[in-house]
């Protein structure tokens, strides 16, 4: 069976410097036997080099960052954080197109597209997150959703090697099941992330649809993990409010331990 991945996803937390220092130290304690499993932290940008000295078995990750990888004549690019400077950061995964991110900022599938590409080729870690909508959903246009914003954000990688595409990871995170929305049922996730295996398949080959790791994000708690990440099919969670709390968090990733 394939490693389950666990992604924290800290968003816009903590508040200071300290209280990162102390979460990280906290879940590190708490997960320090964990085998088998790919844990994964994404703080802020500006807590990476503090959490990157004290990295042991758990891997770093960004939430977002920039489609190029240096200013160049196209610009310079104030504010932004290219995939060079993370992985010389240890970096090894970016979280890209989170729904925040869009909805908030306004970010599209082509800016999410470039991102992707540059991410594969400086061989991190993409996780691409896609979903629907409530809106979308209720309207029973989930499927049709799903397929045109994996088409879209990864139609500049069709031509990158297979290595390359390895590291492509995608999280399923139906918008209306992020935050106070509550979970999706595990039925309905199992059967949208297959489709997208499906649709990856079709796009890439079957190989790569075989192999690809798709993870499920929305309202995971020590309470749910476990349904989730005992279908072989679901390779993981992307964490968001719980991962804030380190016993709960730890508790996650020892569920995933028990498969
Ligand atoms: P949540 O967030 O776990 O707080 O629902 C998940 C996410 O937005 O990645």
């Amino acid at each position: 069976m394939m490693k389950k991945i666990i992604v924290a996803n800290w968003k816009m937390n903590p508040a200071t410097l300290q209280e990162a220092k102390q979460l990280f130290n906290s879940i590190k304690k708490s997960i320090k036997n964990i085998k088998n499993t790919e844990v994964v932290i994404c703080p802020p940008f500006v807590y990476l080099p503090n959490i990157k000295s004290q990295i042991s078995n758990i891997k770093l990750g960004s939430q977002d960052c920039f489609w190029e990888n240096s200013s160049t004549n196209r610009g310079a690019f104030t504010g932004e954080i290219s995939p060079s400077m993370l992985k010389n950061l240890g970096c090894q995964y970016v979280i890209l197109g989170h729904s925040e991110r869009k909805q908030h900022i306004g970010e599209t599938d082509e800016m999410i597209n470039k991102k992707v590409e540059v991410v594969l080729k400086n061989n991190l870690r993409a996780i691409l997150c896609v979903g629907e909508t409530k809106k979308e959903r209720e309207a029973g246009q989930t499927k049709k959703v799903l397929k045109k914003q994996l088409e879209k954000c990864l139609k500049k990688i069709i031509g990158l090697s297979n290595r390359q595409l390895a590291n492509l990871i995608i999280a399923y995170e139906p918008i209306w099941a992020i935050g106070p929305g509550g979970p999706c049922s595990v039925s309905e996730a199992l059967e949208n992330i297959l489709f997208l295996k499906k649709i990856i398949a079709r796009n890439f080959n079957q190989k790569i649809g075989k192999n690809i790791s798709i993870i499920y994000g929305g309202s995971i708690t020590s309470q749910n993990a476990f349904d989730f990440l005992k279908e072989k099919e679901i390779n993981g969670v992307l964490v968001g409010s719980a991962s804030l709390k380190a016993d709960e968090f730890a508790s996650i990733t020892k569920q995933a331990q028990k498969i």
